[in-house]
């Protein structure tokens, strides 16, 4: 089973998937690095290169080559925007059990200030009412998308993990 963590970025996908890893001794892998691995980029360019087409498509062939390869239980973070492509929706709901981190927009915005670079559908508008835009774009789909719904507020990366691990009934990993 592939444990998938969606969201909108910055609310932790990846630091709870690498948390969520140790606990359990599941490998760990983020869907960004697996894209930039594969491209030889790192996302600025490839957003650069071919706009955010380009990276969608480097994102829906990466997911697609992680989900056929995948064999046994394994944590995935996906990107904040890779459920918006119908076709990396469809693989997420038919191989994976996936979990929405479900941040509110103050804490969003308030992690993501001065984490924006890097993240090119964040680049160079106001951070808040960008935030709002696509999260209210979005918000329906990660809500559909998610077997479990994690609300992140006020948590620690850890306590999101754990919670995940309990409702998941993962057992920890114990030597
Ligand atoms: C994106 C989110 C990013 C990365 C890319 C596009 C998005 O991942 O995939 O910059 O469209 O929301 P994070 O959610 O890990 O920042």
């Amino acid at each position: 089973m592939i444990i998938a963590l969606s969201g909108f970025m910055g609310c932790g996908k990846s630091s709870v998937g690498r948390e969520l890893a140790k606990m359990t001794g599941l490998p760990f892998t983020d869907l960004d690095e697996a894209i930039c691995g594969r491209e030889g980029k790192t996302i600025p360019e490839i957003f650069a290169c071919g706009g955010e087409q380009a990276f969608r498509e480097a994102e829906l062939s990466a997911l697609q080559a992680f989900a056929q390869d995948a064999t046994g239980s394994c944590i995935l973070s996906l990107g904040g925007g890779t459920l918006m492509t119908a076709s990396c929706e469809a693989i997420i709901r038919r191989t994976a059990t996936c979990v929405y981190l479900k941040a509110g927009i103050d804490s969003l915005v308030s992690y993501l200030d001065g984490h924006t670079e890097g993240r090119p559908m964040l680049s160079g508008t106001d951070l808040r009412q960008r935030t709002e835009t696509l999260m209210a774009q979005r918000g329906p789909t990660y809500e559909r998308t998610a077997d479990l719904i994690v609300e992140t507020d006020g948590l620690t990366y850890g306590q999101v993990a754990q919670k995940i691990m309990e409702t998941l009934k993962i057992h920890p990993h114990t030597s």
